[in-house]
């Protein structure tokens, strides 16, 4: 019910954004190395070339490093340019040029840890699996009320904990970009905006009044 919520408000407010036209793993995988570390404004003019100038897998595995570097250009943190590159090259030459479907060889590709392979296999395969990401981690912290460090171990545990409950059987991948996108247009840091919020009515932070309090600020 809470998701369909979710899902609906999804639909009708989510940004159109070139990653989100199909399920393309490669186009996924793409996105997704680029979001780490770098908004979704920033990220899009890059992709839009980056896929002009490598297309799939086998045109990226391909590729000689230096001109998968240059197209990287603008977008910095250049390791992760190398790992996707790294990956296309494995998805080459170990799985035919396709995106495995099966968890633990999409968690052995290179630069993907559990929140890429969460993103890849829901959003491509829509399997059930979870992520915590940077605005979803705020969504659901809020939903558990919960005041602790958000960085601490404890903490982490009980965020995914809390993702892996909440995610779907089935539309996955929309569920889990649709905390992500509550998180940037509606659960914002400074001024959530409860009263149009499809979650609030299973928000624990909302009924203590304390969402303004949350993530608690880190001690310097
Ligand atoms: N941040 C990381 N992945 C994202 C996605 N798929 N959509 C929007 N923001 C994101």
């Amino acid at each position: 019910m809470i998701r369909e919520r979710l899902l609906d408000w999804f639909d009708s407010e989510k940004r159109s954004l070139p990653w989100r036209t199909d399920r393309d793993p490669y186009r996924i995988l793409v996105s997704e190395m680029m979001l780490v570390q770098t908004t979704v404004a920033a990220v899009v003019p890059f992709f839009e070339r980056f896929l002009d100038a490598f297309p799939d897998f086998a045109s990226l595995a391909a590729a000689n490093e230096d001109r998968v570097l240059k197209a990287w250009e603008g977008l910095g943190y250049y390791r992760r340019a190398r790992q996707l590159h790294a990956a296309a090259k494995t998805i080459v030459v170990q799985h035919g040029g396709m995106m495995p479907d099966d968890a633990d060889a999409v968690r052995a590709l290179p630069g993907v840890g559990r929140y890429m392979a969460g993103a890849i296999l829901s959003q491509a395969f829509d399997r059930p699996e979870p992520i915590v990401e940077a605005n979803s981690r705020r969504v659901l912290a809020r939903l558990l009320a919960c005041t602790d460090d958000l960085t601490s171990r404890d903490a982490q545990g009980r965020l995914w904990n809390a993702a892996a409950r909440l995610v779907p059987p089935r539309q996955a991948g929309d569920f889990n970009q649709a905390m992500m996108e509550l998180g940037a247009l509606v659960c914002s840091p400074r001024t959530p905006r409860c009263l149009i919020c499809p979650l609030a009515a299973i928000c624990e932070a909302r009924r203590l009044g304390v969402q303004d309090q949350i993530p608690r600020a880190t001690p310097k």
